[in-house]
């Protein structure tokens, strides 16, 4: 099936690594499936998928932007502007360290003190260039899936998917996931709990149909 042939898509996935010093980072706990599941499936259907990832990437027909940092994804992001649809699947850190220690930290120099300070939000630098993509984020929610719903609306993508990453078989490091997909309009539709390939190749059907102007 090469339903998408035409198409450029952009995924992201993985999460980043906010630099402490030389050895430490403040992470999270995001291992690119749904990412890496969203870029297979759009590659698989014909697109011409390039993957901006902090994690090792599947063996796909597509092209790979290996990053670790916030900064560094928002550059990879930002810099491709010719696309027709942009997932943002990754768990992207929202703070890191105000300063990276050259060298490592020592434990008898007793608990450091941190000082964070906010990453670029690359999600809505993507939808301020408005290039006409379709634009999907994500949302990590912990229990209620109420706060997506202001998500989407705030963040101003066409397509908000909201997964609870403490519900059973959902969010990270599962191969399958619960999601709610969220609407422009702040409707929604809770999906069943499926592999995250299912997900992948229902929310791509999701934007065939936005697409072509029959959703
Ligand atoms: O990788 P897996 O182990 O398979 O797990 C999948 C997942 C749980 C990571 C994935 O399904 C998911 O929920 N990804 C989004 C995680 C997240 O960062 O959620 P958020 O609610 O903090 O962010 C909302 C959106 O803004 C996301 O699209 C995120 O990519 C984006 N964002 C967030 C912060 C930031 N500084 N810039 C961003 O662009």
């Amino acid at each position: 099936m090469a339903d998408l042939a035409g198409w450029r898509v952009l995924v992201t996935a993985g999460g980043t690594r906010e630099p402490i010093d030389p050895v430490r980072y403040i992470g999270n706990r995001s291992s690119g499936k749904m990412g890496n599941a969203i870029a297979e499936a759009a590659a698989d259907r014909g697109a011409a998928v390039t993957l901006i990832t902090t994690v090792t990437p599947p063996d796909f027909e597509g092209s790979v932007i290996e990053v670790e940092t916030a900064d560094q994804m928002a550059e990879a992001v930002w810099s491709m502007n010719d696309q027709d649809v942009v997932v943002m699947a990754a768990a992207v850190a929202d703070f890191r360290p105000a300063a990276v220690h050259e060298a490592k930290l020592s434990r008898r120099d007793g608990p450091p003190v941190i000082e964070l300070e906010p990453t670029p939000d690359i999600l809505a630098g993507v939808v301020e260039r408005a290039t006409g993509a379709t634009i999907v984020g994500f949302a990590a929610e912990t229990g209620s899936l109420d706060r997506a719903v202001a998500k989407a609306l705030d963040k101003g993508v066409d397509v908000l998917v909201a997964n609870d990453v403490l519900a059973e078989g959902s969010g990270f490091g599962t191969t399958t996931n619960a999601v709610t997909v969220i609407l422009a309009d702040g409707s929604s539709q809770p999906w069943p709990l499926m592999s995250k390939r299912e997900v992948a190749d229902r929310l791509l059907d999701l934007l065939l149909a936005m697409r072509s102007g029959s959703d």
